[in-house]
C-alpha cells in the first residue's frame, strides 16, 4: 500500500491502550488452504436504495490437532450470518458468536475435527457496502458525462479489512487460493484478481467466474464492480496489461500505459522470478474515492486517480514522476508482499520498506536522467531521519496487536527507515551479493510468510568473507539494534595529524538517551583522495562496545567527510576544526570536489544539529554560507527544509495579529512584559530570516526561470518549482510580480498557466488579491475539471488565500456531502488553509473547534483529528493560541477518547516555545549585533528588500 495521507498515530495509541487486553490473534492450529466465494449484489445497491450484498463463502481447512472449536474474523458491523455448516452438518446459531471487540467468530463444533483431515466450512452471510470509510468491501460514486451520479463498488483490505467482506482467516500468515465468483445487474462489469469469464446470467444479472489464485493472503484479494473500461497496453511477457478506469478519463491513461511494462520487466530481471509464474494478467484501476494511495492487490492493482492517471497537457512533471514512483512500489510488491509476506504486521518493514526502496531504483533503471536514485537522499531518507530522531519513534519490527496499532504500522517508519536500512545494506553487502541473497530469499520462501530473521539468514549465506567482512559473527547480529531499537545514531568526528577519532550516540531533537548503540558502517572520503565519495563500501566499522580510534594513510587531509553518497543510516557531527576546514573547503572552486549529495547531507546535519541544541544556528548559517554559490537542487532541498522548520518556530506562518504584541508591550505587568519581549523578536526575526534565505537563494533562483520550461529535464522542472515557490512565499518581488500576471491572464482570458507552474500561480495569485471573485473563478475551475491531478492542485491552492470568509468557507465545504470536495481530499483542504499563509492557523483552529464533530464523521478515519489537532498545535506561535487550545480542552466539549491527543498537542506546542527561547539570544546576535559576521553586511544591503517583505508580511 503507499501510505498517502496515513499520518504516523503515534497519538492514537494511547487512546486505546485503556481498552482491556484482549487476544486479537488467531490461533494457528486450524488453517485454511482453499476458499471459493460466491457474492451477489443486486441492482438497489448500485442506487442509493441498498448498501447489502448477499455472500456465501466455502472454506476448505484442515486442523495440525484435535479440536472442537474453529476461530476466524468476520466484522461484526459489516457481516450478519446467516448460517453455518460444517461437512454437511448445520450449527446451531447458539453454537458461534462474534466478538466485536476482537472481530473474532468462534464456532464450537458438535463434534472434534481430526488431525490433518480437510474439511469444509461453510457460510452463509449478509454483507453491508461501507459508504463512510474507504476500507473493506465500499462504494464509490461519481457523476459521468451525462451528469448522473454512479456507483461503484470496490475493495481495500489491507491491513485488516477483508474480514468487513466475508467471513475469513484475515491474518497475512494464514494463505490460500480464491476461487471468487461475483454476481451483478447486466451492464456493469467486474474484476478480480484473476482472470474472469461470465458464468451464468439471466435477464437482470450476470455471474464473472474468476481463476482460481496463487496461494496468498486475504489481504491482497480485491474486487471492483463498475462499468469503467479499460485500455488494453503492451503485454509482458505473455500477461496483459490493462488501465481501467472510468471512460470520461480514458485519455489519461497512456502514461501508465507506457511507463508499466519497463517497471516490470526491470523487477522481472532483478527477482528472476518472472510475474508470469503467479498471475496470468495485470490490471491497474483508478477509483475515484481512494484512502491510500495504491494498493497492489496482485493482478488487480487499484489507485488513487491522480496517482494513475495523467494528461499530458494539464498534469506536472511531479505527478507524472509520482505516478511512475507509485506505480513501481505497487510491482515491488508483487515479489516483496504477494510472494513473500511478513509474518505479521508487527514487521510491516519486510514489505513496505522493499517497496519503498525498490520504487526508486526501478524508476531510476527505467528514467535515469530523473535521478531518483539521487533523489532518495532528500526524498526518503533525510525526512525520516528528522521522524525517526523523535524520543518516542517505533523501532522498525514492533508490537502490533489490535487494528488500531496494526494501522499504525503503516506509517513512514516501516517505508522510509525500512527502505533507508536496505538502501544501506546493498552498498556494505555490494550490490551483486545483495541482489544474489534476494533471489534465493524470494525463492526459499514463496508463497510463504517471514520473519527479518530469515531475511539476514539468507542473504548472510551469499555473503563471500573475502570480499566482505563484517565486524560480527553473521548479519543478524549486525542488523539487531537497526531493526529492533528505535532511532539511529549520530557519529561525532575529530581529525588531528591524520589520526581520526569516531564516537555514537543516539541522536535525538529532545531527550536523551545513553544506551543505544549500533554496528555502523563507515565510508569516508578525505581533501586528498583522487576518487571523491564514489565508493560507497565500507572503509571502516564502528562497533556497539567502543569507540573508533586509526590512522588516514596520508597524514596532510585538509578534511575528512563521512557517509559518502549519505549511504548509511545515521548523522555525521565534527569537531570545531574540522568544521571549520569543511566550512573552507565548500568555500573554494567546485567545493573542493565534495559533491551534491554530501553537500546536501551537510546541510541537514547541521539543521538537524541546531535543531538538537548541538550546535548554534549562527554556526549553521555560518558553515552552510556556501550555498549561494550552490544550484543544486540537492543542496536546496535540506536548506529550504532547515530554514522553513526556523521560520515555522518563529511565526512566518503565525497571526498577523502579531502587531498587537507592540502595544502590548507598554504594559508594566511583568510576565507579560516579558512574553512581549520573546514576541518582539519573533516579530524582528521571520523577515531577516526571510530576507537571508533570499539573499543566499538568488543565484539558485536565476538558474532557473519563470519564463523557460523544459519539461523534459526533470530536474531542471523540479528546481524551477522549488525555488519559485519558497521564493514567491517568502515575499520576492519579481517572482510574485511575474506570477499575479500570470494569474491575472487566466482569470481575464481563460489560458493557463504552464502545467508545472500551476501550483504557484494559482496559490499567489489568490495570496495577493484582494477580490474574491479570483478565489470564486478558480473554485469553479475546479468544480469544471474532473481531472483528478488539477483538482488536487486547486484545492491546494484554495487555502492560501488571505480573506478569512473564504477559508471559513472552503474548511465548511471541506465537511458538506455533495459539496465537490470527496472526503478522501478533506484532509488536504485543512492542511492548505492551515499553511498557506500567516492567519490560517487560527482560522484553522476556528474550524476545529467548532466542527470536530463532524470532522470525524466526514474526514477520511478515525484518526483524523488527533492528527489535525496535532498539526493545528504544531503551528501555534502565540501564547494566546497556546492558552485557547487549553481552553478549549477544558470546555470544548471534545469526546474524552480524543483528551489525551489534544494534552499531548498542548505539551508539543508548549514545547516548540520553550525551543524557540533557547535560540532567541544566538539568533538576534547574528541578525542585530553589529558586525556579528557575513550576513550583517547583505541584510544592510538587501534593505530595500527587506521593506518590502516586512509590507508583505505584516500590512494585510
Ligand atoms: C442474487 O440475489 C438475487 C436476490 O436475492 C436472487 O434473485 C438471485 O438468484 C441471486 N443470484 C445468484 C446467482 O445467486
Ligand atoms: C455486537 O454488535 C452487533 C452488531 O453491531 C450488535 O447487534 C450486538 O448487540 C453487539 N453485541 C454486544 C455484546 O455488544
Ligand atoms: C439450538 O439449540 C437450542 C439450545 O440448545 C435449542 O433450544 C434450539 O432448539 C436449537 N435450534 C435448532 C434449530 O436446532
Ligand atoms: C486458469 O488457471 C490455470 C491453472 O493455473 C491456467 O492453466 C489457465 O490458463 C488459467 N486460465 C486463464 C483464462 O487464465
Amino acid at each position: 500500500m503507499d501510505s498517502h495521507q496515513l499520518l504516523p498515530l503515534l497519538v492514537l495509541l494511547t487512546i486505546v491502550s485503556c481498552v482491556q487486553m484482549q487476544e486479537y490473534r488467531l490461533p494457528t492450529n486450524v488453517r485454511p488452504s482453499h476458499y471459493r466465494l460466491h457474492l451477489n449484489l443486486t441492482e438497489p445497491t448500485f442506487t442509493n436504495a441498498s448498501n447489502a450484498f448477499h455472500g456465501m463463502v466455502i472454506i476448505t481447512l484442515s486442523s495440525t490437532e484435535l479440536t472442537n472449536t474453529v476461530s476466524l474474523h468476520a466484522h461484526h458491523e459489516f457481516i450478519s450470518i446467516n448460517l453455518v455448516t460444517l461437512s454437511n452438518t448445520d450449527i446451531n446459531e447458539t453454537q458461534y458468536s462474534i466478538n466485536n471487540d476482537t472481530d473474532i467468530l468462534t464456532i464450537n463444533l458438535p463434534g472434534q475435527l481430526a488431525a490433518g483431515v480437510s474439511y469444509n466450512l461453510i457460510i452463509d452471510f449478509t454483507g453491508q457496502l461501507s459508504t463512510t470509510e474507504m476500507t473493506g468491501f465500499y462504494k464509490s460514486n461519481y457523476v459521468d458525462a451525462l451528469g448522473d451520479t454512479v456507483y461503484l463498488a470496490t475493495t481495500q483490505f489491507q491491513p485488516t479489512s477483508a474480514r468487513r467482506a466475508f467471513p475469513c482467516f484475515d491474518e497475512p500468515f494464514f494463505k490460500a487460493t480464491f476461487d471468487v465468483y461475483l454476481t451483478y445487474p447486466l451492464g456493469l462489469n467486474a474484476l478480480s484478481n484473476s482472470p474472469g469469464w461470465v458464468y451464468t446470467s439471466d435477464n437482470v444479472s450476470e455471474t464473472t467466474q474468476f481463476n482460481t489464485t496463487a496461494v496468498m493472503s486475504t489481504y491482497l484479494l480485491a474486487f471492483v464492480i463498475s462499468n469503467f473500461t479499460c485500455t488494453e497496453g503492451q503485454s509482458i511477457d505473455q500477461v496483459p496489461y490493462r488501465i481501467c478506469s472510468r471512460e470520461e478519463t480514458s485519455d489519461t491513461r497512456q502514461w501508465a500505459l507506457d511507463i508499466g511494462p519497463s517497471l516490470l520487466e526491470s523487477l522481472n530481471s532483478l527477482t528472476q522470478f518472472n510475474y508470469n509464474v503467479s498471475k496470468e494478467k495485470l490490471d491497474q484501476v483508478a477509483i475515484p474515492d481512494f484512502a491510500a494511495g495504491a494498493m497492489e492487490n496482485w493482478g488487480l492493482v487499484t489507485y488513487r486517480e491522480m496517482y494513475l492517471l495523467w494528461d499530458p497537457e494539464q498534469s506536472s512533471n511531479s505527478f507524472k514522476q509520482l505516478i511512475a514512483n507509485i506505480i513501481s512500489h505497487e510491482f515491488a510488491h508483487f515479489w516483496f508482499g504477494n510472494l513473500v509476506t511478513c509474518n505479521w504486521w508487527s514487521e510491516t518493514f519486510l514489505n513496505e520498506g522493499f517497496a519503498n526502496y525498490y520504487q526508486y531504483h526501478t524508476t531510476h533503471e527505467a528514467l535515469p536522467s530523473w535521478e531518483l536514485d539521487k533523489q532518495y537522499v532528500v526524498a526518503v531518507l533525510q525526512p525520516i531521519l528528522i521522524n525517526d530522531g523523535l524520543i518516542n519513534a517505533f523501532p522498525l519490527q514492533n508490537n502490533a496487536s489490535t487494528p488500531t496499532e496494526v494501522l499504525a504500522m503503516f506509517g513512514q517508519i516501516s517505508y522510509s527507515k525500512g527502505g533507508s536500512i536496505f538502501r544501506m545494506v546493498e552498498h556494505f553487502m555490494t550490490t551483486a551479493q545483495f541482489q544474489a541473497g534476494l533471489r534465493n530469499y524470494l525463492a526459499l520462501y514463496q508463497y510463504q510468510t517471514v520473519l527479518p530473521e530469515d531475511l539476514w539468514s539468507t542473504l548472510n549465506a551469499v555473503i563471500n568473507n573475502q570480499t566482505t567482512q563484517l565486524p560480527a559473527t553473521d548479519l543478524g547480529v549486525v542488523m539487531e539494534n537497526w531493526v529492533k531499537i528505535p532511532g539511529y545514531p549520530i557519529l561525532t568526528v575529530s581529525l588531528s595529524g591524520g589520526h581520526v577519532m569516531i564516537s555514537q550516540e543516539r541522536f535525538l531533537l529532545a531527550g536523551s538517551d545513553n544506551t543505544s548503540k549500533w554496528y555502523v558502517p563507515i565510508s569516508y572520503t578525505t581533501s586528498e583522495d583522487a576518487n571523491k565519495f564514489q565508493s560507497t563500501v565500507p572503509n571502516i566499522w564502528l562497533t556497539p562496545d567502543s569507540d573508533l580510534h586509526f590512522d588516514l594513510p596520508i597524514n596532510n587531509a585538509s578534511w575528512l567527510i563521512l557517509n559518502n553518497q549519505q549511504i548509511g543510516y545515521y548523522r555525521v557531527s565534527y569537531s570545531d576544526s574540522l568544521w571549520n576546514s569543511i566550512r573552507d573547503a565548500l568555500q573554494t572552486e567546485n567545493f573542493d570536489g565534495i559533491i551534491d549529495l554530501n553537500r546536501a547531507q551537510i546541510v541537514d546535519d547541521l539543521f538537524n544539529l541546531a535543531r538538537a541544541n548541538k550546535i548554534a544556528y549562527s554556526r549553521v548559517f555560518d558553515i552552510i554560507s556556501f550555498v549561494s554559490n550552490d544550484t543544486s537542487y540537492y543542496t536546496w532541498v535540506p536548506t529550504i527544509n532547515g530554514f522553513n522548520f526556523l521560520l515555522n518556530r518563529i511565526g512566518l506562518n503565525s497571526t498577523l495579529g502579531e502587531a498587537i504584541a507592540l502595544d502590548e508591550a507598554t504594559g508594566d505587568n511583568k510576565d507579560a512584559h516579558l512574553r512581549d519581549y520573546v514576541r518582539f523578536y519573533q516579530l524582528k526575526l521571520s523577515p531577516f530570516t526571510a530576507v537571508h534565505i533570499q539573499s543566499l537563494m538568488e543565484n539558485f533562483y536565476d538558474s532557473v526561470s519563470l519564463i523557460v520550461h523544459d519539461e523534459d529535464d526533470q530536474i531542471y522542472t523540479l528546481s524551477q518549482v522549488l525555488a519559485l515557490t519558497t521564493a514567491c512565499r517568502l515575499g520576492h518581488q519579481r517572482c510574485i510580480a511575474a506570477v499575479e500576471v500570470l494569474f491575472f491572464i487566466y482569470r481575464n482570458s481563460g489560458l493557463r498557466p504552464n502545467k508545472n507552474l500551476r501550483s504557484i500561480v494559482y496559490c499567489n495569485g489568490l495570496r495577493h488579491s484582494n477580490d474574491q471573485g479570483d478565489w470564486e473563478f478558480l473554485w469553479g475551475e475546479y468544480l469544471n475539471t474532473s481531472l483528478a491531478s488539477e483538482q488536487s492542485t486547486i484545492l491546494s491552492a484554495l487555502g492560501c488565500s488571505r480573506d478569512q470568509e473564504l477559508l471559513e468557507r472552503l474548511l465548511t465545504l471541506s465537511v458538506t456531502e455533495n459539496s465537490g470536495i470527496r472526503s478522501q481530499d478533506a484532509l488536504s483542504v485543512f492542511s492548505s488553509v492551515l499553511t498557506g499563509n500567516p492567519g490560517g492557523v487560527d482560522v484553522a483552529f476556528k474550524f476545529l473547534r467548532e466542527n470536530h464533530q463532524l470532522i470525524v464523521e466526514r474526514y477520511l478515519s478515525m484518526n483524523a483529528l488527533p492528527n489535525l489537532i496535532n498539526n493545528v498545535a504544531n503551528a501555534f506561535t502565540t501564547e494566546e493560541q497556546i492558552e485557547e487550545l487549553e481552553e478549549f480542552i477544558e470546555n470544548g466539549g471534545l469526546p474524552e477518547e480524543y483528551l489525551p491527543a489534544a494534552n499531548s498537542a498542548l505539551a508539543a506546542a508548549r514545547a516548540n516555545q520553550a525551543w524557540l527561547e533557547q535560540f532567541e539570544n544566538d539568533l538576534h546576535y547574528f541578525y542585530f549585533a553589529p558586525a556579528s559576521g557575513a550576513f550583517s553586511v547583505k541584510a544592510s544591503l538587501g534593505l530595500a528588500v527587506l521593506l518590502a517583505v516586512m509590507c508583505r508580511l505584516f500590512v494585510n
